[in-house]
């Protein structure tokens, strides 16, 4: 089946409101809107106002948010809710990203909670998942891939898989210039497609879209979004500047 690419822009700690209304006043000169892949920006809790008001209705950019807490309310300092993000008018929300691991010491189970809040609350998940050098080079990828598709995605049904994005993200490959190869790339993602099939079923693991996220950019967008089982791309760095970004998804058809 042919799945829809999606290519999402993670600001990270970047882009304060002011920032990110330039960002999109010279974003739209880059004409993207007619290309059919699905495209997200993904801008700190609160630059999303901004980022709304800037896009005036305009449907042809999805927004996300970068975590979201696996409470309802109350006296979680800090913490955002899905009632909050579906006020703002959120489609997505990154989960279990790998800052939020390493940092945060967010886990499979606890990363679970999150996303089967988001999904009750209508929003659609950007599970990321990924090794670290060390657990490549320690012969573990399949091993760690393996846990976290199936601890982090634990109690969905086959349908909400089938809805969810899930983005590999090497841990070695984030910031640091280094892609993975289109070889290694598309072999992990046929790898995380087979545990979805094995745990889930075919057909949630012929819909899911899995996208590809370290280092992207202009330049090796187009090789790593031809293979087979990359339906896109979660970009960092490259997507701080409108013309990169729009360079990425002018590459993913
Ligand atoms: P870079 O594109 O800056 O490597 O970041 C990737 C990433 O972590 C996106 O979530």
């Amino acid at each position: 089946m042919s799945r829809t690419p999606i290519i999402a822009a993670n600001w990270k700690m970047n882009m304060g409101p002011k920032e990110a209304k330039d960002f999109l006043a010279a974003f739209k000169n880059e004409n993207t809107c007619e290309i059919a892949v699905d495209k997200v920006i993904v801008p700190p809790f609160v630059t999303i106002p901004a980022v709304m008001e800037a896009l005036n209705g305009c449907k042809c950019i999805g927004v996300g948010a970068q975590d979201v807490s696996d409470r309802d309310n109350g006296a979680f300092t800090g913490e955002i809710s899905t009632t909050m993000l579906n006020e703002l008018g959120c489609t997505y929300v990154v989960l279990g990203h790998s800052e939020r691991r390493q940092y945060h010491g967010e886990t499979n189970a606890y990363i679970n909670k999150k996303i089967k809040k988001a999904l009750a609350a209508g929003l659609i998940p950007i599970y990321c998942i990924g090794e670290t050098l060390e657990q490549r080079q320690g012969g573990q990828l399949e091993a760690v891939l393996g846990s976290q598709v199936k601890e982090g995605l634990e109690g969905l049904t086959a349908e909400q898989v089938a809805g969810l994005v899930i983005a590999y993200e090497p841990v070695w490959a984030i910031g640091t210039g280094v892609t993975a190869s289109a070889e290694d790339a598309q072999s992990a993602h046929a790898f995380i497609r087979s545990v979805v099939a094995d745990t889930f079923g075919a057909e949630a693991a012929d819909k899911v879209r899995l996208q590809y996220g370290g280092s992207v950019k202009p330049a090796n967008a187009k090789e790593l979004m031809s293979q087979p089982d990359i339906d896109g791309a979660l970009v960092g760095g490259a997507a701080l500047k409108p013309d990169s970004f729009a360079a990425i998804i002018k590459a993913s058809l």
